[in-house]
């Protein structure tokens, strides 16, 4: 069996938090609203990272194994997030070693845009999920649902050619446009789908803040910028922040962050 490939090193909690796990916060209790839960239900939190959703299942009454591929992350869980309901463990999204119907519920935040094998790892959620139990997960909208990482694309894109391929390598992603997730769940047959966005408020507490979540942390936009000059990064960090301020004083800026969140029943 071919092992989970991380991207971006995704092994640090530390940097994820700063960077990604802020989002997971502000997304987890609008996600749990939506996927409604039974009180006492037996729920997989596929690709937990750092926890974020697991313990708030937990402390919804859920009784929850969180799984990942990076045992970094599963280390900060642990230390993070611990709770007496939850337990965390290393596996492989695409080949999950529970039998069939072992869970409740099947969620994911934040992860089936990661994982270049989609489909095959909802069929799994589908497969752990017992008949009439949830399947639900919640993804950025790619297109037009990330304005604090548009700023620095569509300036980046005028200045530099790789951020250019970059913005259409992201926004261009459909799967992850509006009724995308939902196409997938009625394509591998589960029933009742419904597929909302959710705007939650991603806080900065100053340019700074903003800025070094794009130089400092797990993702592409980082490979990318770091790849470039320093005077090249230079230039897009001096037109990004003069996005940032409008004129204003430097200080605490709020962008909207849109989630898709799907939900789909197996069939009885
Ligand atoms: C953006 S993070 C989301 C983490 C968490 N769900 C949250 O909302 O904060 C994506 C996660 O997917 C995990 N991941 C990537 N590929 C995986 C795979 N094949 N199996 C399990 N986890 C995987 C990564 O380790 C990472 O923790």
């Amino acid at each position: 069996m071919e092992t989970a490939q991380l991207r971006y090193n995704w092994t640090d909690a530390d940097i994820y938090e700063a960077f990604m796990g802020r989002w997971s916060e502000y997304l987890a209790g609008p996600f749990l609203a939506r996927a409604d839960l039974a009180p006492g239900a037996r729920v997989l939190d596929l690709a937990c990272g750092t926890g974020v959703l697991s313990k708030a299942l937990a402390e919804a009454g859920a009784q929850v194994v969180g799984v990942d591929a990076s045992e970094g992350y599963l280390e900060g869980a642990r230390l993070r997030r611990p709770h007496p309901h939850v337990s965390y463990e290393q596996g492989d999204a695409r080949h999950l070693r529970f039998d069939d119907n072992a869970f409740d519920a099947a969620v994911s935040t934040l992860a089936l845009d990661v994982i270049p094998e989609v489909e095959q790892v909802v069929a799994e959620m589908k497969r752990v999920t017992r008949p009439g139990g949830v399947v639900a997960s919640a993804v950025t909208q790619f297109f037009g649902g990330m304005p604090a990482f548009d700023l620095v694309y569509n300036t980046g894109a005028v200045l530099e050619s790789a951020a250019a391929r970059m913005r259409s390598a992201r926004a261009g992603r459909t799967q992850f446009w509006p009724g995308g997730q939902a196409a997938l769940w009625r394509k591998l047959g589960l029933a009742e789908v419904t597929e909302i966005p959710v705007v939650v408020d991603c806080e900065y507490r100053s340019f700074q803040d903003y800025w070094v979540t794009f130089t400092d942390g797990p993702g592409s936009v980082t490979a990318m910028l770091m790849g470039l000059s320093s005077g090249a990064r230079a230039a897009i960090e001096q037109h990004v922040r003069a996005g940032y301020l409008v004129g204003l004083p430097d200080g605490p800026r709020s962008f909207p962050m849109i989630f898709r969140v799907v939900r789909g029943l197996v069939p009885a």
